[in-house]
């Protein structure tokens, strides 16, 4: 391969949503640009182990449950509703592949070329890369951007072995319906995996060390939320936590304490799914030896410009503090390679949205009214149920309401979090609104279509305004 083959103006190393964007931001800006990611699938953790096949599955199942426990209530009678779990999974594997070859396609668009391998960084300026078919290659790089994103937190005591103890990895991938499902953690993916299997049959325990689900979200939809995930038979154990997990031949035990310590308690299961958070990757990267600094939590640590400590090496999404989000990776993405271009940018991360898809589903944007109580900010709140949302009653969906908080004086929105259908969705016209600085006032003058589930929006902001119309 001749020199000016193997030289780029960028170099993104990782092709999740933070890396593949980049990319392709950075091509179509002119830059010549080279991705180098291991996997043969593009993609990431996100596309082929993460956010997509959960999805995928998160719906299947519900549309499992819906026949099986909910479709009478609308006059459709299906009889017995049977289970094809092998069917399900290769459904999900389809939706897999189709979409990491699309962003194959989208490289080949704006000629980005993949370089299939590991990579590492010998020095500023070049990116080694043992390639998977056997033998390096070296790429000489103006810009270096390391998008290598996080892998799962273990939990000492608990080996993983993807098949009884699992990652969500190897959650996304069971080939029978466990009788018991053990899931360590409370958070995103412990409530959308653990909602999975309990939807296909199994019992699901699910054990979190805090006192409350869901830390980092608005207390009280995490409150409703325990409410009605319990409703649909997830069990909680709260304060808990597991200290040891032994494999034996029919079930794994498990030892499970109070958080605040004491006598330690056995439990039994047939799987257990460790979801205890993700840490930052970058494994290998030689970045130590190249003097990129990385905080005390193994985060790489930059400036404003996703520059890190060495100049010519960026570094975006979760391998940089910050949500650890797809959406998050992928705005840090273009906007770190906007700035190599010469633009400006800026990510705010105050307003970032996240997404929980349970159901009903659990949505935030801005602060939490906790953080605004610490923080002494005073501040409206309104609240709208979707029991009195018509299209709600009309399909159905009634579980949930929308919050709506926003500045006491200036009425300035701070915050929108939604528990109910389709939360997710809704969401976003609310992370529009706060980016516009808009207020309750701007939200509530809207119009709304009807009937829509967004009304809930509206009259939420109309009750932060003490002006409800339907409660
Ligand atoms: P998480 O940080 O959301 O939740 C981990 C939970 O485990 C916390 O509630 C924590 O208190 C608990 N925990 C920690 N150590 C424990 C222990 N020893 N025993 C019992 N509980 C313990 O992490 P999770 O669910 O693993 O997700 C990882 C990342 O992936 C998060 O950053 C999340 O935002 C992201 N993700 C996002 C999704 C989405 O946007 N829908 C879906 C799945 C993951």
């Amino acid at each position: 391969m001749s020199e000016t083959q193997n030289r780029f103006d960028v170099v993104v190393i990782g092709a999740g949503p933070g890396g593949y964007v980049a990319a392709i931001r950075a091509a179509q800006l002119g830059m010549t640009t080279a991705c180098v990611d291991s996997r043969g699938a593009l993609g990431g953790t996100c596309l082929n182990v993460g956010c997509i096949p959960s999805k995928a599955l998160l719906h299947s199942s519900e549309r499992f449950a819906a026949a099986r426990d909910r479709y009478a209530e609308h006059g459709i009678e299906l009889g017995e509703v049977k289970l094809d779990l092998g069917r399900m999974m290769s459904r999900k594997d389809d939706v897999v592949a189709g979409l990491t070859k699309g962003i194959g396609q989208l490289f080949k668009k704006n000629g980005v070329e993949h370089v299939h391998g590991t990579g590492c960084i010998p020095k500023p300026g070049e990116v080694e890369v043992a390639l998977e078919g056997g033998g390096t290659r070296t790429l000489v790089a103006d810009r270096i951007v390391i998008a290598t994103g996080s892998d799962s937190t273990p939990l000492p005591g608990v080996e993983i072995d993807e098949k009884r103890i699992v990652t969500s990895t190897g959650a996304l991938a069971l080939d029978a319906v466990p009788e018991h499902l053990v899931v360590v953690g409370a958070g995103v993916i412990g409530l959308e995996l653990g909602s999975v299997w309990r939807r296909l049959g199994a019992r699901v325990t699910v054990i979190e060390y805090l006192d409350r689900i869901l830390p980092g979200m608005d207390h009280e939809l995490a409150r409703h939320a325990q409410r009605l995930l319990g409703k649909q038979g997830l069990e909680f154990r709260l304060s808990s936590a597991v200290k040891r997990a032994e494999v034996g031949t029919d079930a794994v035990a498990l030892s499970v304490e109070a958080a605040a310590g004491g006598a330690a308690e056995s439990l039994q299961a047939d799987v257990v799914l460790v979801a205890v958070g993700r840490r930052p990757y970058t494994e290998g990267l030689g970045l130590d030896e190249v003097g990129v600094t990385r905080d005390d939590r193994g985060f790489i640590q930059v400036d404003d410009r996703f520059e890190t400590s060495v100049p010519g090496i960026h570094a975006i999404g979760d391998c940089i503090p910050g949500p650890m989000l797809a959406h998050k990776a992928e705005e840090d993405g273009v906007v770190c390679v906007e700035m190599l271009a010469g633009q400006s940018g800026h990510v705010d991360y105050g307003k970032v949205p996240a997404v929980v898809y349970t159901a009903p589903e659990i949505a935030g944007v801005g602060k939490t009214e906790d953080e605004l109580r610490e923080a002494g900010v005073g501040y409206n709140a309104g609240k709208f149920p979707f029991l009195a949302n018509s299209r709600g009653r009309a399909i159905g969906e009634t579980d949930g309401f929308v919050k709506v908080l926003a500045d006491a004086k200036a009425d300035r929105l701070l915050g929108v979090h939604i528990i109910g259908p389709f939360a997710g969705d809704l969401l976003q016209e609310a992370v529009v609104a706060l980016e516009f600085g808009a207020s309750a006032e701007d939200l509530a003058r809207t119009v709304h279509s009807h009937p829509a589930m967004g009304e809930a929006v509206k009259e939420a902001a109309l009750a932060a305004l003490g002006r409800a119309i339907h409660v």
